[in-house]
């Protein structure tokens, strides 16, 4: 098995990295100890890492110091509005206590009483459909508050992490909804003096432009941050981890790290621009294997290198293959190299007015052509609503094929 997975949140064997952000999440718990509530907004680009490194939140810290906290990882994603995502909160928490036979009788009677028509199963919760409860958000912290008060024996403290919250910012009803109900939230627990309670949100930076208006408040309520690239550190430490998963039979070259030279390693770094994903793809385009199965010297330099080797891996890498390629991609100005990284980075869903944001100087004509193009090489896949494209995992791989390899221009697709 590729130890390197660039389509899945990292594994916590693989995780690197991120030690300034944990810091600051460690303190923020800390301060909910000593009973000062603090609620944190993570923020930064698409595939920087925002997903796996609340799950690395999670393992980190549910068990902080001896003191229990329930940490509660609620992906947005198909909720529609905040009555969606109020159900989405509770449906996690009933489905994290669940194994916990002290808190989840609680739960359950108080989810029973107050919730006409609920049904609630092994696998979940089924809500009666007539009733849309939480639209208000008062209700939403009333709930929140109460199901805390089930919890708070068990639990030294709740945190929420709100993650994949792409509608929320393609919403501004939504947006209002959300955004005001965390206010009332934060002050009414500040003022019932409960401090356990902490949000954590996670997003694009979009989510600050949504409503230029509610910005204060998100000011106000949360300590905000910025995930950031991988420095050197932090990427080498992923390979290095990568390595010590493979399986030593079928990729004993892969698992001697002093194959490594340091050229291999800051090419690779460089190619990717310190971005968690496509370090990831870069390390597993690497490792692919024949099919053969078995990784031969041979294999491994075709692997690696795309080409058998005559020289020593630092020249073949440094002269021939990632150097100069990765130059020209450096200098190229072309519009396709740029097209690749803006769209490899925004990835999710795109429509024509994003491209143009993207590159304002650009008619579009020619960006909507381009569009054709990219959506005839199966680049972009049509999604749902009118104009709204998915960009595929393949364009990424490409980006990297670009930088690393030749790939013409015709391939991914050129705006003149
Ligand atoms: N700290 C890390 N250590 C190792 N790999 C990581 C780390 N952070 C991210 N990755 C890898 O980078 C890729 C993207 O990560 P992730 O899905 O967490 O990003 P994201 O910011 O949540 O993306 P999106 O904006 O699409 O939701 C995944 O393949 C993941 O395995
Ligand atoms: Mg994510």
């Amino acid at each position: 098995m590729n130890p390197f997975d660039y389509n899945h949140p990292a594994r916590q064997d693989i995780f690197a990295g991120r030690s300034s952000e944990l810091e600051w999440v460690k303190q923020s718990f800390e301060k909910a100890l000593y009973g000062q509530p603090s609620h944190l907004f993570l923020y930064g680009p698409r595939r920087m890492g925002k997903t796996s490194f609340l799950w690395h939140i999670k393992h980190l810290f549910q068990d902080f110091d001896g003191n229990p906290f329930l940490i509660l990882i609620v992906s947005v994603g198909d909720c529609r509005n905040l009555s969606d995502l109020t159900k989405k909160i509770i449906e996690t928490l009933y489905l994290e206590v669940q194994s916990q036979k002290n808190v989840v009788g609680k739960v359950v009677e108080f989810l029973r009483n107050n919730f006409r028509g609920i049904k609630i199963g092994e696998v979940g919760i089924e809500w009666n459909r007539e009733e849309s409860m939480f639209d208000e958000p008062r209700q939403f912290t009333r709930v929140l508050v109460q199901l805390w008060k089930k919890l708070a024996e068990a639990f030294k403290g709740l945190a929420i992490i709100v993650d994949e919250t792409d509608p929320i910012i393609k919403d501004k009803r939504f947006a209002g909804e959300f955004i005001f109900s965390l206010k009332t939230f934060i002050e009414e627990i500040a003022e019932k003096g409960i401090c356990e309670l902490k949000f954590i949100i996670s997003a694009l930076p979009e989510l600050y432009e949504v409503i230029p208006e509610y910005n204060q408040h998100l000011l106000r309520i949360f300590d905000i941050k910025a995930i950031e690239q991988f420095d050197e550190d932090a990427a080498r430490i992923l390979l290095r981890n990568g390595l010590k998963l493979a399986s030593k039979k079928k990729f004993g070259l892969w698992s001697d790290e002093k194959r490594f030279t340091e050229d291999f390693f800051s090419a690779c770094f460089r190619i990717s621009d310190g971005i968690p994903y496509h370090l990831q793809l870069i390390y597993h385009r690497a490792f692919e294997l024949d099919d053969d199965g078995k990784l031969t010297e041979e294999d491994f330099d075709r692997a690696v290198f795309g080409h058998q080797k005559k020289e020593g891996v630092l020249d073949i890498l440094h002269h021939v293959s990632f150097g100069p390629l990765y130059q020209r991609a450096k200098s190229a100005s072309s519009r396709s190299e740029r097209l690749l990284t803006v769209l490899s980075e925004v990835g999710g869903e795109l429509t024509l007015d994003d491209l143009q944001r993207h590159f304002p100087g650009v008619s579009r004509e020619t960006l909507s052509s381009n569009m054709a193009s990219l959506r005839s090489n199966d680049f972009l896949t049509p999604s749902k609503g009118q104009g709204i494209y998915t960009v595929s995992s393949k364009l990424c791989r490409c980006w990297i094929d670009r930088r690393v390899r030749k790939i013409p221009d015709k391939d991914i697709c050129v705006g003149t």
